[in-house]
């Protein structure tokens, strides 16, 4: 059982080595990312938690750690009273045992698919409105206040924008009190209950040239986020990368680049930092081989890393996982062939892959924070 002071205690040893953490290996990613200022990490949790092998490679390469699962309302709350926070205080333990930096994800994520069922069936009374916002700030309130000054970037809001029509999605909460009134007060309550904490909107707009929708509503939420004064500090640039598509010339999408650097120019014109917090790249469309479609997998990754280093607002890359072995794209997105997907930087058995060279040499190239 963990407790709060534990984690505290710990996080005050984290605070002396914020870019890596106590067993990074000289030439890790974490490494060449401090180098630059920058901080390197990945997302774990569930199965591939409970691997020593895989928790040893994560902290041979990572400074940072999110729980891929663990702090979403659907693994915190089983009901509206209660919090079970074993799984996510583990991570946070052992990343804090381990010197590492911890980001939260997420304090709410705006999407009526990805919240626990008891939300929609809830009794909100004769006042939904004061009922969700009393629900909503508790949950957020708890949450950050718990891991203030262990976790130190919140992925406060994630994906409330739809992706095929740019409007904002609507949750029970949100129907209850408003969307913009639910995704203010998740902001400004975790700005309270961790003053500290970088407070970021988590989204998945991308390149490809389909996306601009999703980027046009994306930044009309950020442009009304900023206008309302809501404490928003950094957009995080999921960058799941390529595309269902194999039509394309790439195999990887069609993208536009001009309009990408639009959005970031946008973006970050707005005052906002950038993370890359969820790297991985989609290869259903590649071809079977494996060494061609690693390289194409590193080339892709490279030329998207060497754009987003550009902005020297962009401080934090995460991968999301290591390992080909534990990508949720394995289970959840499986290759029409049968084939193993390898959109990680390390292979099944946990060796490095061309694109983890990518990742090394697109820190290696880009200006020093
Ligand atoms: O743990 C249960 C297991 O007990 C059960 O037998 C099994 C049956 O389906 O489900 C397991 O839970 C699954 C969980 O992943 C752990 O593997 C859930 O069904 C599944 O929905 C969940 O998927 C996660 C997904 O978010 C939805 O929460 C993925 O692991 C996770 O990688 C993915 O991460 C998201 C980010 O949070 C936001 N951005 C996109 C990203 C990728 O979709």
């Amino acid at each position: 059982m963990i407790d709060r002071r534990g984690v505290l205690k710990g996080a005050a040893a984290a605070a002396a080595l914020p870019l890596l953490g106590a067993a990074t290996a000289a030439d890790s990613l974490a490494a060449v990312a401090a180098s630059k200022g920058l901080r390197f990490g990945s997302t774990v949790g569930g199965k591939n938690f409970e691997d020593p092998a895989y928790r040893a490679l994560n902290v041979a390469q990572c400074g940072l750690i999110v729980p891929e699962n663990a702090m979403k309302w659907v693994a915190l709350r089983p009901d509206a009273k209660s919090f079970d926070f074993r799984a996510a205080d583990a991570i946070v333990r052992w990343a804090v045992d381990n010197r590492m930096g911890v980001r939260g994800h997420t304090l709410l994520w705006h999407s009526p698919q990805w919240m626990p069922d008891w939300v929609t069936r809830h009794d909100y009374g004769a006042q939904p409105a004061r009922e969700a916002a009393r629900l909503l700030a508790d949950h957020v309130g708890t949450v950050a206040a718990r891991y203030a000054g262990v976790i130190d970037s919140f992925d406060v809001v994630n994906e409330a924008v739809d992706s095929d029509t740019g409007g904002l999605r609507e949750t029970a909460l949100s129907k209850a009190m408003g969307a913009e009134n639910a995704i203010d007060l998740a902001f400004r309550t975790a700005r309270q209950a961790a003053p500290g904490a970088q407070l970021v909107y988590n989204d998945y707009m991308s390149w490809q040239d389909d996306g601009g929708k999703h980027r046009d509503g994306v930044l009309r939420l950020l442009e009304a986020l900023k206008k309302r004064g809501t404490p928003v500090d950094a957009l995080g640039v999921q960058g799941h990368l390529g595309s269902k598509y194999s039509d394309t010339p790439t195999g990887l999408g069609s993208l536009d680049v001009r309009a990408w650097r639009r959005f970031l120019d946008d973006a970050t014109g707005m005052g906002l930092d950038l993370l890359v917090t969820e790297l991985d790249v989609h290869d259903n469309p590649l071809p079977a081989d494996f060494a061609v479609r690693d390289k194409l997998v590193a080339d892709h990754t490279r030329a998207y890393l060497d754009l987003m280093l550009s902005y020297p607002q962009l401080k934090t890359i995460m991968c999301w996982g290591l390992s080909d072995k534990y990508s949720w794209l394995q289970g959840l997105r499986p290759r029409p062939d049968g084939l193993p997907k390898r959109p990680l930087p390390f292979d099944a058995d946990f060796a490095p892959k061309p694109m983890r060279d990518a990742i090394a040499a697109a820190i290696k190239a880009a200006a020093p924070r």
